[in-house]
C-alpha cells in the first residue's frame, strides 16, 4: 500500500505584494515541503474583509490576488505539485466557519493579541470590532481543516490561531465521537518575525519598511542603502553592535557566504568596516537571492491567462476536497439539512425526518 502523504494548508491574505519577511517566515518552508506533503495554499480574500470590507478595498482584491499567486509561483511553488486556491470560491468555507463558531468561546477569541493588533492596524477601536474580526481565527480554522491538514507553516503571529484550530478540531471530534479532523501542528519559519528596514517594527508593506520579492535591483540597492543600522556608529572606526542590527539580521538570512558575513561582523565589532561596504555586500546578496525569483515571475507573467488557469485548477481540486470533508462533518453530526439539500438538488432520492433514514 502506498503511504498517503500528510497535508499542509497555509496561505495569505491578498493585501498586496509579498516581501522578504513572508519569505523567511513561511514561504521558504512551503517551497521546501512541497515534495514531502500534499500542499494547499489559500488566498484568503474573505479574511481581508474582516478589517477592510469597504468597496474601495474590495475593488483592489483582484489585482492583489493576481500578485500573490504570481509571488507564490515566483518563489517556486509548483502548481503541478501543489494546490493554490481562492477562499471565497469555496462555499464550504462559509459553512464550516458557521459550524465552528459554536465550538469556541467568545472570551477565548477576544483575548487574542493578534486580533487586537489587526484592529489597531486598521484603526478599529474596541467598541466597533466586527463580529467577523473576532471570528478571524474561526474562519482560519475552517481553512485549515477543510482539507484536513496536518501541518501549518506560518509566521509567529499566527501561532495562536493554529492553537485555536486544534481546540476546535478536538472539540468537534469529541462532541460527534468521530475522528473527522487531525489536530494540525504549527511550523514557524527560521526567522519568525523579520524586522523591517527601519529597524523599528516587523517588516510590513503598509509601514513602508519592506523589501518586496518583486522589487527590482535598483530598488533593493536603494532600500538597503537607507537601512537603519547601529545609530551610535557615526564613523566607520567606532566599534558597532552586530546583535539585533537589521543589516546583520538580513545578512544572516539572505547571504549564503558565511565567511563573508563573519568577516564583516568581526570588522564591524572592532570598527574596521564602514556601513557602506556592509550594505553593498548585503544588497548584492539580496539581489542574488531575488534573481531566480524575478526570472520565474517574468516567465509566468508573460503568458496571459496563466495565473488564472492555475487558480481555476487549484480551486477545482480544493472544491472536491471541501465536499468530501463536509460530507464527513454532516455525517458525524447527523444533520438532516444537508441530506434535504441533496434531495432538492436531485442528487438523492428520499428524505425522511422520522422513522429512520
Ligand atoms: N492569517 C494569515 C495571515 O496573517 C492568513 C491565513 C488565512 C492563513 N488563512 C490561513 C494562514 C490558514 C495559514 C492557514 O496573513
Amino acid at each position: 500500500m502506498v503511504k498517503q502523504k500528510k497535508r499542509i494548508l497555509t496561505g495569505d491574505r491578498p493585501t498586496g505584494k509579498l516581501h522578504l519577511g513572508h519569505y523567511v517566515g513561511s514561504m521558504k518552508n512551503r517551497v521546501a515541503l512541497q515534495d514531502s506533503y500534499d500542499c494547499y495554499f489559500i488566498i484568503a480574500d474573505l479574511h481581508t474583509l474582516t478589517t477592510k470590507p469597504e468597496k474601495q478595498y474590495v475593488d483592489q482584491l483582484d489585482e492583489n490576488i493576481y500578485n500573490v499567486v504570481l509571488d507564490y509561483l515566483a518563489v517556486g511553488i509548483d502548481p503541478d505539485k501543489s494546490v493554490i486556491f481562492l477562499q471565497s470560491a469555496i462555499p464550504e468555507e462559509y459553512e464550516l466557519t458557521l459550524i465552528f463558531g459554536d465550538l469556541v468561546s467568545l472570551p477565548r477569541l477576544s483575548r487574542l493579541p493578534s486580533i487586537k493588533d489587526m484592529a489597531r492596524a486598521a484603526n478599529i477601536n474596541d467598541e466597533i470590532v466586527p463580529f467577523g474580526l473576532i471570528g478571524y481565527p474561526v474562519l482560519q480554522a475552517a481553512d485549515i481543516l477543510l482539507p484536513r491538514a496536518h501541518l501549518v507553516p506560518v509566521g509567529k503571529d499566527n501561532e495562536a490561531h493554529v492553537e485555536i484550530t486544534r481546540e476546535i478540531a478536538r472539540r468537534f471530534n469529541r462532541l460527534y465521537e468521530k475522528e473527522v479532523f487531525p489536530l494540525p501542528e504549527v511550523m514557524i519559519g527560521e526567522v519568525p518575525t523579520l524586522i523591517g528596514t527601519d529597524g523599528q517594527a516587523k517588516m510590513s508593506k503598509s509601514l513602508g519598511n519592506a523589501i518586496l520579492l518583486s522589487d527590482d535591483k535598483k530598488t533593493v540597492e536603494q532600500r538597503v542603502r537607507s537601512m537603519y543600522t547601529d545609530p551610535n556608529r557615526v564613523r566607520a572606526d567606532i566599534p558597532g553592535r552586530v546583535d539585533g542590527n537589521p543589516v546583520f539580521i538580513y545578512h544572516d538570512a539572505f547571504n549564503p557566504d558565511v565567511d563573508e558575513v563573519n568577516d564583516l561582523k568581526e570588522r564591524y565589532r572592532t570598527g574596521n568596516v564602514g556601513d557602506v561596504e556592509v550594505k553593498r555586500k548585503l544588497s548584492r546578496a539580496i539581489n542574488r537571492f531575488l534573481e531566480p525569483i524575478r526570472e520565474r515571475r517574468a516567465a509566468f507573467a508573460s503568458k496571459p491567462g496563466m495565473v488564472e488557469e492555475i487558480l481555476i485548477e487549484g480551486t477545482r481540486r480544493m472544491q472536491a476536497e471541501a465536499e468530501e470533508t463536509m460530507g464527513r462533518v454532516y455525517e458525524a453530526m447527523g444533520m438532516s439539512g444537508p441530506r434535504l439539500r441533496k434531495v432538492i438538488q436531485g442528487r438523492a432520492e428520499s428524505f425522511r425526518l422520522l422513522g429512520g433514514r
